[in-house]
């Protein structure tokens, strides 16, 4: 059994380790513990802060204003609470906030505040919202420079390919909401700006956002806008479902977006009016909704990580858009459009790619799809000088690699495969060779798996049905490890 004074240690070691800050306050608001990285984000001194009453360190705060204090009075956890305030040397800190009451045998004995520096973040986002405003042109106005591409720029012939063209420009007649599923790379964004494009709003603004990377709190003030004193800094600012109206507006990554925050999204879709964070007013929008995930929508929904409900609001069409390695015709289609491009682009002159590199492309599982095909076509054509054949000494070193380890393996298997005197085994010629067959059609499998899922063990694991600590001892058993 651990000591309380060695429990004591240990708790305080991480304390002091943690990359998120803490803060505790006794129940006259003056401070009990307060960690280094809080010390850091905050500018102050330790010292100076313990013991100290909240409200002399921060002037800038109240009781209603620090989410320490509210806790304290109305005994109500705060999950997540983005706060913007001044340090006591004047500088602006944003954070996102936890704030539980602290109780001793059922007697409220203070606060604590966990917080997570988001500074930076807030920054950013506050810049790009500036960008994104200079970047409306009021004249036309619809964004610049965004909306771009049609339905002509979408390359690809394959039978999948274009069943996903047909049901987007059927989708385009209408205004109804859209999911884009598709791998990174495969051209959603193309897809979406093409339906807008090609739809009654085309001359009304196309907003993109990523709904991964920032903090929810951030992201619904994007969204919905921000109404002044709503936290402090907000500015009274307009979301870009208020900057898009009679337009459309993609959202990136959907899946990542916090379950709270879909919830909101999914009401905002059913009833057609927003409000602004810590607004009153309802606004009504008129806006068309693409959102695209490149992850299976059964997965996301198996893992609950998109709400049904909102799944099911925003796939009234569903676009599939097939990875690259399942499209080996557009491979060759899209690499001639692409030495197209860079010949005009470099004034070069290339005609085609060389009878290797196009063998060396079919067997690439291509994890970045069109988008890595097309920087591997770029690559190689700022190496090509007079030529007029793309050839293996102009592609990048690593596509070069995978292709030599999977030839590699492949050859292997079809020496094994046959015998010396040039014969197919005969499996059931004696009980030897039909394991070595057996074994033989089993890497074949787990080579076909894991190309198909990027190297990626697990998932490879999964599809073939078999558990991830079986299929590494395979690996290592058939000198399959990458
Ligand atoms: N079918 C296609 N024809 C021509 N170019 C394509 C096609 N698909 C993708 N591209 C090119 O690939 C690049 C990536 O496309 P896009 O940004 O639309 O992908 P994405 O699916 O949105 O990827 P991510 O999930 O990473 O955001 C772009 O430069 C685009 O020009
Ligand atoms: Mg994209």
């Amino acid at each position: 059994m651990i000591s309380k004074s060695e429990l004591n240690v240990i708790l305080e070691k991480i304390l002091y380790s943690i990359e998120e800050g803490v803060h505790v306050i006794d129940i006259h608001g003056k401070t009990l513990l307060y960690n280094d990285e809080m010390a850091t984000l905050e500018e102050m001194n330790t010292k100076d802060v313990i013991g100290t009453n909240l409200l002399s360190l921060f002037p800038s705060l109240n009781e209603e204003s620090s989410t320490l204090l509210r806790v304290l009075k109305t005994e109500k956890p705060i999950i997540n609470k983005s706060q913007t305030y001044l340090n006591h040397e004047g500088k602006e800190i944003t954070t996102i906030n936890s704030t539980f009451p602290l109780y001793h045998k059922s007697e409220k004995i203070g606060a604590l505040e966990i917080a997570k520096n988001i500074t930076k973040i807030k920054k950013l986002s506050d810049q790009i919202q500036q960008l994104q405003d200079q970047l409306i042109d009021p004249q036309e106005n619809t964004r610049k420079g965004r909306n771009q591409y049609n339905f002509d720029n979408l390359i690809g012939k394959s039978s999948e390919f274009i069943k996903a063209i047909n049901i987007a420009r059927k989708a385009s007649k209408t205004s109804s909401s859209v999911l884009i599923y598709g791998e990174t790379g495969t051209g959603k964004e193309i897809f979406a700006q093409s339906i807008h494009s090609e739809s009654i709003r085309k001359n009304k603004p196309f907003i993109g956002q990523n709904c991964a990377a920032l903090p929810e709190n951030l992201l619904e003030g994007i969204l919905f806008g921000t109404k002044r004193g709503s936290f402090t800094g907000a500015v009274d600012r307009p979301g870009i479902f208020e900057q898009a109206t009679g337009g459309t507006i993609l959202l990136d990554e959907i899946d990542s977006m916090a379950p709270n925050l879909q919830a909101k999204l999914l009401r905002v879709l059913q009833e057609n009016y927003i409000r602004r964070v810590g607004g009153t007013k309802d606004v009504s929008i008129d806006v068309r909704i693409i959102a695209t995930t490149n992850q299976d929508p059964k997965f996301l929904l198996d893992k609950n990580l998109i709400r049904k409900d909102l799944y099911y609001r925003l796939s009234v069409v569903n676009i599939i858009i097939p990875p690259l390695r399942e499209r080996e015709q557009d491979i060759d289609i899209l690499s001639d459009y692409f030495i197209d491009k860079y010949n005009r682009k470099f004034n070069k002159d290339a005609w085609m790619l060389s009878d290797g590199v196009k063998d060396i492309f079919h067997n690439y599982h291509w994890p970045g799809n069109v988008r890595e095909l097309e920087n591997i076509i770029e690559g190689a054509m700022n190496l090509i000088n007079q030529e007029h054949v793309i050839k293996e000494e102009h592609l990048s070193r690593y596509i070069i690699d995978y292709n030599s380890k999977i030839h590699k393996s492949i050859n292997d298997l079809q020496r094994k495969d046959y015998s010396e005197k040039g014969k197919r085994y005969d499996p059931v010629r004696e009980r030897q060779d039909l394991n070595k067959a057996l074994e033989t059609y089993e890497k074949q499998l787990i080579i076909k798996a894991l190309g198909v899922n990027q190297q990626n063990i697990t998932r490879a694991a999964e599809m073939m049905n078999i558990k991830r600590q079986t299929l590494q001892y395979k690996l290592k058993k058939y000198n399959l490890e990458l």
